[in-house]
């Protein structure tokens, strides 16, 4: 897809952020968390999970930890959306998160991701840290596959993430910046 264009985040944008996760949870999810837990995975649910990130974010910026948030956008329409931002303190030598990398199904092998990776990995670049992690649920196989494609590596299982109530176990992949 040629017409991807990636901005940052708006205020009014946490409704589309909201939305994008839920769609996407419910889809990428569907196999891998209980369906009573996941049932409580909706565009209000977490439209209120980002708009509290979406502060923290900023307060952390404002005590000097940079953030990522990009919004995709191709043919007029929010498909996919990125947030990374650098810890406090490093955690097990990385110095950085991604925390979330959605992308609509609708939109899946179409370059968006990649985008958005690219995005992400060129304001990693920016904040002198040398490796940055993130965490995905084990059996997300699509998204294990595109870490690894975009050079992440594996390290191992990190305990477990809550989905919509439910523990659900995570691995942990990093990536070197240096
Ligand atoms: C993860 C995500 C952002 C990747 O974007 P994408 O557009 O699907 O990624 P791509 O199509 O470029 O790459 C996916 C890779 O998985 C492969 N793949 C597809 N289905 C697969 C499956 N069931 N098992 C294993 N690999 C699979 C594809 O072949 C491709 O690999 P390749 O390029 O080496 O051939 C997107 O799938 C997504 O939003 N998923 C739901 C949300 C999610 O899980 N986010 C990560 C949370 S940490």
């Amino acid at each position: 897809m040629s017409d991807v264009q990636l901005r940052e985040w708006q205020d009014d944008d946490l409704p589309t952020i909201g939305r994008l996760h839920a769609v996407s949870r419910q889809h990428a999810y569907a196999d891998l968390v209980d369906p009573v837990a996941l049932a409580r995975v909706s565009p209000a649910s977490q439209e209120t999970v980002w708009r509290a990130r979406w502060a923290e974010l900023r307060e952390g910026a404002a005590q000097g930890r940079p953030y990522v948030a990009l919004l995709a956008e191709a043919g007029g329409l929010s498909v996919g959306f990125a947030v990374a931002f650098a810890l406090g303190r490093p955690d097990d030598g990385s110095g950085a998160e991604l925390n979330a990398l959605h992308v609509l199904p609708s939109h899946h092998g179409a370059g968006v991701a990649q985008a958005l990776m690219s995005g992400v990995v060129a304001a990693l670049g920016t904040w002198d840290v040398p490796t940055a992690h993130l965490l995905v649920l084990e059996g997300n196989a699509r998204a294990a596959a595109f870490y690894r494609r975009t050079g992440w590596v594996l390290r191992g299982a990190a305990g477990t993430h809550d989905v919509g109530g439910a523990p659900v176990p995570v691995l942990r992949y990093e990536l070197g910046l240096r």
